[in-house]
């Protein structure tokens, strides 16, 4: 019995091994449209996919990254500036794609762009705390799409939304974990209403990794500047020892995240090369053997674990 039940997961996992390996065809004249290429899981993306030779339509929020960007690579790869919480800028990367690509279309989006902070307890932040990061994470990723939407369905092509494993667990207070879990709820109802035109929505959920995004300095900076502006209620509340434990977390936790983006990345170029990309994509040892399993777990167990591992407010009970 056992035996059989061995051979048959061994088949199934042979199957989509092979299902999984086969790969679009004319990738050289395939335009793909990245946000957030100035560093980390973006800027490693526009290289991977030039050097298979994609065309690479690169969104940086800075001219500095735009520059560093096609000064290192290939002529093909083509850059544009772009911020995603503005609607012109939106509306002008969006023509400049159109003139790209022409009747083709575009074959894939990647929405990437995102921020972490100001992350901290929600009774620490303001509303206007928790839209800096929804403008960027939640609502840039829709507007974008929206705008390109056209172009991805002319090619019957992919659209690849960076969700994290945040989306699945919500370890911490304030907009990131919320972004990502509207992420997630964009990109399946994407996927179903996109499915009759042929176009296939994916979702990249990473753990922790090191990019310029997790760098211990800019938790650092962001935890203290939430807290200098924090009212005389929630310091006493809390207490400055809470601040403390939050940074020294990050500090002792920074060296276990992987510096490998390209566990990311390789992701990222499945969803848009295979012929049959996944749904999801789990990416890092964290999110596969810690995340993954912790988000099929009931509440009360996430509750406690949460409960246990996070430092304690001064006027806890
Ligand atoms: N690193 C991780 O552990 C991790 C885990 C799960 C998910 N993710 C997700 O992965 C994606 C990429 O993050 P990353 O880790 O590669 O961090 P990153 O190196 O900071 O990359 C994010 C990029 O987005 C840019 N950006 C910020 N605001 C923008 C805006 N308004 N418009 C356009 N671009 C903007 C950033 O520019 P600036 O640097 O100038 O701000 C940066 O170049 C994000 O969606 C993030 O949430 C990261």
């Amino acid at each position: 019995m056992w035996l059989y039940l061995a051979v048959l997961v061994g088949l199934y996992y042979l199957l989509r091994w092979y299902r999984e390996r086969q790969v679009v065809s004319h990738l050289r004249d395939k335009y793909v449209f990245i946000t957030g290429c100035d560093s980390g899981f973006g800027n490693q993306l526009a290289r991977q996919l030039d050097q298979r030779g994609l065309r690479v339509l690169a969104a940086c929020l800075t001219e500095k990254g735009a520059r560093q960007l096609r000064d290192q690579m290939s002529d093909r790869l083509e850059t544009v500036i772009l911020d995603v919480t503005k609607t012109e800028s939106i509306a002008a990367a969006t023509q400049w794609v159109k003139e790209h690509t022409g009747d083709r279309g575009l074959w894939g989006l990647v929405n990437n762009a995102g921020i972490f902070m100001p992350t901290a307890p929600n009774e620490w932040l303001t509303k206007q705390d928790f839209m800096k990061i929804l403008n960027v994470n939640l609502l840039g990723t829709i507007e974008v799409t929206l705008s390109l939407l056209p172009l991805v369905r002319r090619a019957r092509g992919r659209v690849v939304n960076v969700s994290s494993v945040l989306g699945r667990v919500s370890f911490l207070g304030g907009g990131y974990c919320i972004s990502k879990y509207g992420v997630e709820a964009f990109s399946d109802s994407l996927r179903r209403e996109l499915s009759h035109f042929g176009v296939k929505v994916a979702i990249i959920e990473p753990g922790y990794f090191k990019t310029s995004m997790t760098r211990n300095e800019r938790f650092s900076q962001g935890y203290q500047e939430v807290w200098d502006r924090a009212s005389p209620e929630v310091k006493e509340t809390y207490g400055e020892k809470m601040l403390a434990s939050f940074m020294k977390s990050t500090e002792i936790l920074e060296p276990s995240w992987s510096g490998k983006l390209s566990l990311v990345t390789d992701c990222m170029e499945h969803a848009l090369t295979s012929c049959h990309p996944r749904t999801r994509y789990s990416a890092g040892w964290d999110a596969k053997l810690l995340y993954l399993p912790m988000s099929y777990m009931p509440s009360l167990l996430v509750d406690a674990v949460i409960y246990w591992s996070s430092p304690r407010p001064a006027k806890a009970l």
